[in-house]
């Protein structure tokens, strides 16, 4: 089973869906949640869904797959539990509310979930890159150059909480040492919207230099990968352990980027830090937590 891994980059293994002949095979699901829970390493799996598949059969493959690993979490207030990642067209005078409804490039972030799974039906035109990067790396990379930082980034950020029942802002560190794991939760444009909060805790320029010096490490070339998802390519990363992003695209006429996405929790998930409770409900080792919800909706996957 392990030989079936090829590692890419220290970081990413890849192996191809074709070489597992019995996919449900708990066993191949086992290797999958040991490598991205315990090995630190994001997962591409390669020939998910074939070139005839339906848009309709490939999330419903995505879906039975998600399964197998976990719970899936709600990732907007509309209740969907698989998402479409694609540029929406508003109409001119409505603003997109979310990042992952746009063409835009989107930062190094992390989502709101134990895990992400991204399945390609189709890249974009031009550009649409995805970027990942280990969190482990970013912190050993910190504590040499930016020691004095990396212990302002353990500390307090106050972040936007875009109404939650928790309120409008809370505080919570980027990278946290939790039972000897590094959990990371940063989205430098939700720590930089707490700002527009009356009674939010203000920046200090220590904070700001901190948030520079971290975005620094991030942009260097050689520490995160950059690779275009393929259709059919399903990349399957823990949230608290890489951080992801995209580079801006275009759509033609004909080849509109759509990813299919599935945020879960399962049960081997790590605790969290007690100060993410606002943003997960729950920070317990193994509970259903995460996700986008609607207002006074009881949390559970229901489809
Ligand atoms: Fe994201």
């Amino acid at each position: 089973m392990e030989g079936l891994f090829q590692e890419i980059d220290k970081d990413i293994i890849r192996c191809n869906w074709l070489d597992f002949p019995d996919k449900e095979n708990y066993l191949f699901v086992k290797n999958i949640v040991k490598e991205i829970r315990f090995n630190n390493k994001a997962i591409l799996i390669n020939k998910f869904i074939g070139k005839n598949d339906t848009k309709r059969k490939a999330a419903k493959k995505l879906l039975e797959f998600g399964l197998m690993i976990g719970k899936p979490v709600s990732q907007s207030r509309n209740l969907d539990f698989i998402g479409k990642v694609e540029e929406k067209k508003y109409p001119q005078n409505q603003k997109v509310e979310r990042g992952y409804k746009s063409n835009c490039e989107l930062k190094f972030h992390n989502d709101r979930c134990d895990i992400v799974a991204l399945l390609c039906y189709q890249k974009a035109s031009s550009g649409g890159e995805t970027k990942l990067v280990s969190c482990n790396k970013v912190f050993s990379i910190l504590k040499k150059k930016y020691p004095e930082s990396l212990n302002i980034h353990m500390s307090n950020f106050p972040q936007d909480l875009r109404d939650s029942a928790f309120g409008k802002w809370a505080e919570m560190p980027i990278f946290s040492i939790v039972n000897n794991e590094l959990i990371t939760r940063y989205v430098r444009r939700f720590i930089e919207a707490s700002q527009l909060i009356e009674d939010c805790p203000r920046l200090t320029s220590l904070q700001v230099k901190a948030l520079d010096h971290l975005d620094e490490v991030l942009n260097i070339k050689d520490i995160h990968n950059n690779f275009t998802l393929k259709p059919g390519d399903l990349l399957i990363f823990n949230n608290h352990k890489f951080l992801h992003g995209r580079t801006e695209f275009t759509d033609s006429i004909t080849q509109k980027r759509l990813l299919y996405r599935l945020w879960l929790s399962y049960d081997q998930s790590e605790q969290l830090p007690k100060s993410f409770k606002p943003v997960f409900m729950n920070t317990s080792s193994g509970k259903y937590r995460g996700g986008v919800w609607p207002n006074n909706v009881k949390r559970r996957f229901i489809i």
